[in-house]
């Protein structure tokens, strides 16, 4: 049952990005940046810092320009950051990021939600950004939400999401996130998608990117890792959720994921009691309680 279970696994950290989309107050970007600060201590290799989208569609990241310009650089970690169009590659271009991510629905109702664009038309806007992004040296990455279901229009076939899959790899993405943006995947359902997934495309061209409304993201995770998978999106402390996607929640919290992980003898590279101590500026940083529960019950006394 364990056979296909990775030695390693890559943790991709959507805190600054995903984690403070959502969040009603506005963060002031000096607390940004010591959120970010706190990850880059903690042994993470892959970063998303915050997105280049419209400041009147997501003002809570109206910043990005400056925040790129001011967050401290490790070599061993890459930055991305979410770009829908050429606008948005223009500035992760200028702002030097070495990685974005493209992104889009499975389902025409979100995706039109949250870009104002039909899944035809936000694929014919990665033609401006995918090609010259890698001519510029970048690598890119993309995501499809929605693919366990859609806020507006309920179940999402997986094949329409396997189909925009393969055009984004066909463009020129390295690896597609497939996204349970409302947190309403259970492991069967997961078992299903991957299968079919994996049934298509190389493991290492997939990551799953789980929102924890429901409960089931690290089950989901778990699927997922026992079918082979080796990339995983997360959120320190369980920030997360999407402007455009009622009722979303928090992200699978990164402390959660990595404590399986390590428990299981699966290697991330992340040290965890740093990632501890990254949740708790982050908890810091939005004066509220955040809802990991690696997080709250700090790490048993036997265990590191
Ligand atoms: P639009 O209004 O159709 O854009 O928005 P437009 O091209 O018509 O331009 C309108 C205005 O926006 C213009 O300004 C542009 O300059 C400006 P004006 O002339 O009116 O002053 N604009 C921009 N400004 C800065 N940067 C840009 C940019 N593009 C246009 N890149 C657009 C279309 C895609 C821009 C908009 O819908 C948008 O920004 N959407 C982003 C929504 C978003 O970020 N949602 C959350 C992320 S997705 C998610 O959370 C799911 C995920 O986590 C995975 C999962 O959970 O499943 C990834
Ligand atoms: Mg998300």
């Amino acid at each position: 049952m364990l056979a296909r279970l990775p030695e390693r696994v890559s943790v991709y950290e959507v805190s600054p990005r995903d984690g403070l989309q959502n969040e009603a107050a506005p963060i002031p970007l000096e607390a940004k940046l010591r959120l970010v600060d706190a990850l880059l201590d903690t042994g993470l290799s892959r970063i998303e810092l915050t997105s280049f989208v419209s400041p009147r569609w997501v003002p809570q990241l109206a910043d990005a320009d400056e925040l790129c310009g001011r967050v401290r650089r490790r070599a061993e970690v890459t930055f991305s950051a979410l770009c829908p169009n050429a606008q948005g590659f223009e500035r992760a271009k200028a702002a030097g990021l070495p990685e974005i991510a493209v992104f889009l629905s499975a389902s025409e109702s979100h995706n039109k939600k949250n870009t104002n664009k039909s899944i035809a038309q936000s694929l014919a806007a990665f033609e401006d950004v995918v090609p010259p992004a890698l001519a510029e040296g970048m690598r890119v990455r993309a995501y499809v939400s929605t693919v366990w279901g859609c806020p507006y229009e309920g179940d999402v076939d997986p094949r329409a999401a396997l189909d925009i899959t393969q055009s984004l790899l066909s463009l020129g993405c390295y690896q597609v996130s497939l996204g349970d943006t409302i947190g309403v995947g259970t492991p069967r359902q997961t078992a299903a998608i991957v299968e079919m997934f994996l049934s298509e495309v190389a493991v290492d061209a997939i990551a799953l990117h789980f929102h924890d409304t429901r409960g089931t993201a690290l089950s989901n995770a778990l699927v997922g890792l026992m079918l082979g998978v080796r990339d995983f999106d997360s959120s320190v402390a369980g920030l997360g959720g999407c402007p455009y996607a009622p009722g979303a929640a928090g992200n699978l919290a990164t402390e959660d994921l990595v404590y399986m992980l390590h428990g299981m003898g699966i290697e991330t590279g992340i040290d965890l009691p740093r990632l501890i101590d990254a949740g708790r500026v982050a908890e810091a940083v939005l004066g509220r309680k955040l809802p990991g529960k690696v997080h709250q019950a700090g790490l048993p006394r036997l265990r590191s």
